[in-house]
């Protein structure tokens, strides 16, 4: 693991970041960690996820100052159910924090909210919170900041293949089921295609999962985890997970121009 945020190799990193280098156009972030923040300064959890709120505030803005196309971060899975009913019930009601909080300047950096997810189980506060959020800032035209809100990436397949079955059946769809097609039906669909699949994917807290995360859109992702807890992570350390983005080699299965420059 990159372990590139304790103090000595901080700045060797940070370094790594150009800001005249492409910026990954999708950035998606497992924003892990709120807990054990909270629990480090002897708080209760929810005061983690009420500071990890702020820091969305915070990454948010910097991302698309930077040129951040799409930004989608996962604030909710399907499995965050099984936390007790306090913590659920403050991570639902985090949405409406924010959304009033926020909206004025999401409006101002011309920033457009979207949220994917199994949004029809949200509580009604939650879900208007939301529908108001989209509605107000549905004209913007710069990043898109999309929340995944009892968000599952297996189950968002499992949706898709079961769209795809009613629509074949309904003679709606008469071509091969292509990796693009299946794409249309996926949650991500709503985003333009070359926008779909994110760059990057950065998971903070030291955890390297992907907790069912966007399994089919990270084939090709690069995958930086760092050890910072989510309201730890600075715009630097947002900084730094790009310039390691940067500073790798996609070859999308392919080869590089040195090694075909070698093989000849
Ligand atoms: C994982 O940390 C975090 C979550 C399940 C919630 C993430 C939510 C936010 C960062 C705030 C979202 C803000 C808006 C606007 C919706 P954890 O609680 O699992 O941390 P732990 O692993 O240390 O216990």
């Amino acid at each position: 693991m990159l372990n590139f945020l304790n103090k000595k190799k901080n700045t060797e990193m940070d370094s790594l970041f150009d800001k005249d280098k492409p910026i990954p156009k999708h950035i998606a972030v497992i924003m892990d960690g709120n807990g054990r923040w909270a629990k480090k300064r002897f708080m209760p959890r929810v005061a983690g996820h009420r500071e990890g709120m702020n820091n969305v505030k915070k990454i948010t803005k910097h991302a698309s100052q930077l040129g951040v196309e799409v930004l989608t971060l996962y604030a909710f899975s399907t499995e965050n159910w099984k936390r007790p009913t306090d913590e659920v019930d403050f991570l639902m009601k985090l949405p409406v924090d924010f959304f009033d909080e926020f909206v004025p300047e999401l409006i101002q950096e011309n920033v457009q909210v979207k949220v994917m997810g199994f949004t029809e189980y949200l509580p009604e506060h939650t879900k208007i919170a939301v529908e108001n959020a989209i509605e107000q800032t549905k004209s913007n035209t710069g990043m898109i900041l999309n929340f995944a809100l009892n968000y599952g990436s297996r189950a968002e397949m499992l949706t898709a293949i079961n769209r795809i079955i009613v629509d074949s059946k309904e003679g709606n769809i008469q071509e091969e089921i292509t990796e693009e097609v299946f794409s249309d039906y996926l949650m991500t669909g709503m985003l333009t295609p070359t926008l779909r699949d994110p760059e990057l994917l950065i998971r903070t807290s030291g955890e390297e999962r992907i907790s069912n995360f966007l399994l089919w859109q990270i084939a090709y992702s690069e995958l930086v985890f760092t050890e910072e807890y989510w309201p730890d992570f600075t715009i630097n350390h947002f900084e730094a997970a790009i310039g390691i983005f940067q500073a790798r080699n996609r070859r999308f299965g392919g080869l590089n121009e040195t090694k075909k420059g070698d093989e000849a």
